[in-house]
């Protein structure tokens, strides 16, 4: 296997996440599986890249070198095929008379390898058994997972990546408006509101970007007056910087969102959808008392609950231990799947009267 990197060019420089590119440096240097997870557009893949183009820069025959390879695993239907989709991706040849998984670990043993699977939730656990093979058959092998759930492994070695820092947010902000060709309504009053118009987006690179593309038409304050509205943030949509070379989900936050909700189970969504309504910093037993009832029994709940913490899609609040959230995108998300679920029942769908009545 050559050295050749293979790896799709961001148009943009890395902002910010200085310390989460070394974490994860650290983390593939001394673990054979690091797990990149994180929520929906947090940036997972742009660092993922990032740590992947410095592995690729080791000069040939020095510490630290080895061929990089990217698997995009989004158009991966049927977790079973992932060892024939890999082979296929890594251009490996066909060996008759042997499995495709034993033929695949053929192929990647012939050297030092850094092998990158980026959109591992759509495997739920069930590439688990051949990134397991792999790592065994392959003693040269390192493998960087990427995605909102982790592989489920017991040694996998998991960072998860958060929001950006607030200096990297506003700098992305920026950079994204005058990408656009419009004048950057980023000065008096428009320089103070973008921190605040970065936070109400959480501080999400997605959500920044496809805000930036708003600024040409709305000043800041606009734009949040815009996405306070029901469905205001799922609404934003447009092209981000990266054009082709991103996932077609990357065009809208409402698309990214539903990435997440169809990969969960119907009483993932429920409560998804239930727990929308709940102000930030619930712990499980408020879960139980709000979200709980004949349609979701506690230990379905419970279920659940695992299965959105497993997905990026409840996450741990900073704010006290134990306490959790939906991001602001997911939350939005949740609103709008109550309503839908609201709908033709009694209610004005206020979050009122949502809570009320679900
Ligand atoms: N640190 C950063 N600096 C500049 N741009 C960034 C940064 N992080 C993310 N972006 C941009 O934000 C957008 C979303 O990032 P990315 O696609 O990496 O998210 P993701 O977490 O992989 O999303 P998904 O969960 O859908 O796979 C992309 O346009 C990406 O280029
Ligand atoms: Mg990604």
């Amino acid at each position: 296997m050559d050295h050749a990197p293979h790896l799709p060019d961001p148009l943009d420089g890395l902002l910010g996440r200085a310390d989460e590119l070394r974490a994860l440096r650290r983390g593939l240097a001394r673990e054979r599986l690091v797990t990149l997870t994180g929520t929906a557009g947090i940036g997972k893949t742009r660092l993922a890249l990032a740590a992947a183009a410095t592995a690729a820069g080791s000069p040939a025959g020095g510490p630290g070198a080895r061929a990089v390879r990217l698997v995009d695993l989004d158009g991966l239907l049927d977790a079973d095929l992932l060892a024939c989709t890999l082979s296929r991706a890594l251009g490996l040849p066909d060996r008759p008379g042997i499995s495709e998984l034993a033929s695949l670990g053929l192929g990647l043993a012939a050297g030092p390898v850094l092998l990158v699977l980026d959109g591992c939730e759509r495997l739920a656990g069930r590439g688990a058994a051949t990134v397991q093979y792999l790592l065994g058959a392959c003693p040269e092998l390192n493998i960087l997972a990427v995605g909102r759930r982790a592989v489920g492994l017991a040694h996998e070695h998991e960072i998860v990546l958060g929001p950006l820092a607030e200096g990297a947010a506003t700098a992305l902000l920026a950079l994204r408006a005058r990408r656009q060709g419009t004048p950057l309504p980023l000065r008096g009053s428009g320089r103070s509101d973008a921190l605040p118009l970065c936070h109400l987006l959480d501080r999400n690179p997605l959500a920044i970007g496809l805000a930036a593309v708003q600024l040409g038409e709305l000043s800041p304050r606009r734009l949040m007056a815009e996405i306070a509205r029901p469905s205001g943030l799922l609404a934003l949509q447009g092209r981000t910087a990266g054009g082709e070379a991103e996932p077609a989900r990357n065009r809208s936050l409402r698309a990214s969102a539903e990435w997440s909700h169809d990969l969960c189970t119907e009483s993932e969504q429920l409560l998804w959808a239930r727990l929308s309504v709940v102000p930030a910093g619930f712990d499980r037993a408020e879960a139980h008392r709000t979200c709980a009832d004949e349609l979701l029994p506690g230990h379905r709940l419970d279920t659940a609950w695992e299965g959105l913490l497993d997905g990026s899609v409840l996450l741990a609040d900073t704010v006290g231990r134990g306490r959790y959230r939906l991001p602001a995108l997911l939350r939005a998300y949740g609103r709008e799947q109550l309503r839908r679920l609201a709908a033709g029942r009694h209610g004005d769908g206020s979050a009122e009267s949502l809570r009320s009545h679900y």
